[in-house]
C-alpha cells in the first residue's frame, strides 16, 4: 500500500467509502493496525490509561506522547498517523499550543494532531492549519474533561446541547480542521453533523452515518479490564442492554434535531471568542 494522504480520506468520504482509524500505543499495536490495513492510526492519549495504567487521560506527559508516537511511525508505513495532544500542552496560548504541536510533528514524525475542545481552540486550529499541520478536531464528549462532565457522558443529547456540538462542528471546519473526531452523541447528531461539513468525522459512540469509525485497540482485543477480574470479558456489554441505551438517548433527542432550523455558526470565529457559548 501507499502512504494514505489526506486527499485519499477525503476521497474516500466524498464517496463514502468507510474510513477505518485504529489506535496503537507501540510497535506490536502499530504493526497490528497497519497488517489490518486501517486508514488511519491514532496514537490516542488513551494510552494513558490502557498502556500506562493511570487512571485519566489527563496524566500523561507531552513527552510520553512524543515518545510512543515516535514508536508508531516506526511500525505505520502506509496509515495516516495522527496522535493527540495531551491534556496540559496547549491550553494556556495559542504559542504553547504551536511549540507544542511543532514538537509532536518534529520528534515523533506522526502527519498529524488531533485536539480535544470547543470555540476556545478555535484561534490555535487556525494558526496550526496556516503553517501547515493537519488538525482533526475533537468534539463532543471530551475525555480530558471527564472529571468536569462528571463522567464519560453522552453529549448533545438535548436541543440545546446538540445545537452547540453542531455549531462547535462548522467553526472547526471554517477554522481549517481537516477532520472532526465525533465522540459519545446520539447518531442523528453525527449524521446531522456529517451532512453539513465537507471534513471528515469519524465516529466513536456516534451512530453510523460517519465517515469512518475510531476503536480503541485495547477495546477490540478485550485485554483492558483494570477493575474485572478476567480480562477476557472486557468490553462485552450484553447486547441488549446497548440496545436499551441507544433507545434511551435517540428518544431524548427526538425533538432536537432534524425538525428545528440549525442556525448558521457565527460568521467570523478568527478571534476564537465563544459568541454562541
Ligand atoms: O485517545 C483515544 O483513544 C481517543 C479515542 C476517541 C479513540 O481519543
Ligand atoms: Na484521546
Amino acid at each position: 500500500r501507499s502512504k494514505m494522504t489526506l486527499s485519499a480520506l477525503r476521497q474516500m468520504a466524498n464517496s463514502k467509502v468507510p474510513i477505518s482509524v485504529i489506535t496503537a500505543y507501540d510497535y506490536p499495536t502499530a504493526l497490528l493496525a497497519e497488517s489490518c490495513g486501517a486508514d488511519m492510526v491514532l496514537v490516542g492519549d488513551s494510552l494513558s490509561q490502557v498502556a500506562l495504567g493511570h487512571s485519566s487521560t489527563t496524566e500523561i506527559t507531552l513527552d510520553e506522547m512524543i515518545h510512543h508516537a515516535k514508536i508508531v511511525t516506526r511500525g505505520c508505513k502506509s496509515a495516516f498517523v495522527f496522535a493527540d495532544m495531551p491534556f496540559g500542552s496547549f491550553e494556556v496560548s495559542v504559542e504553547q499550543g504551536v511549540r507544542n504541536a511543532i514538537r509532536m510533528v518534529k520528534e515523533s514524525g506522526i502527519d498529524g494532531l488531533k485536539i480535544e475542545g470547543g470555540l476556545e481552540i478555535i484561534p490555535l486550529v487556525k494558526k496550526l492549519t496556516e503553517i501547515g499541520i493537519p488538525v482533526m478536531a475533537h468534539i463532543g464528549l471530551q475525555p480530558q474533561r471527564a472529571t468536569f462532565l462528571s463522567g464519560y457522558l453522552v453529549q448533545g443529547k438535548t436541543a440545546e446541547s446538540a445545537f452547540e456540538v453542531y455549531n462547535v462542528a462548522r467553526a472547526m471546519q471554517n477554522a481549517g480542521a481537516f477532520g472532526l473526531l465525533v465522540e459519545a452523541v446520539p447518531r442523528r447528531l453525527g449524521r446531522k453533523i456529517t451532512e453539513d461539513v465537507d471534513i471528515l468525522t469519524i465516529g466513536i459512540g456516534a451512530g453510523d452515518a460517519t465517515s469512518g469509525q475510531v476503536l480503541v485497540v485495547t477495546d477490540v482485543l478485550g485485554v483492558y479490564a483494570p477493575d474485572q477480574d478476567d480480562v477476557f470479558t472486557a468490553g462485552t456489554v450484553p447486547a441488549q442492554e446497548q440496545e436499551q441505551e441507544r433507545a434511551e438517548i435517540e428518544s431524548a433527542t427526538m425533538l432536537a434535531l432534524d425538525d428545528v432550523k440549525l442556525p448558521l455558526p457565527a460568521a467570523s470565529t478568527s478571534n476564537g471568542s465563544a459568541e454562541s457559548a
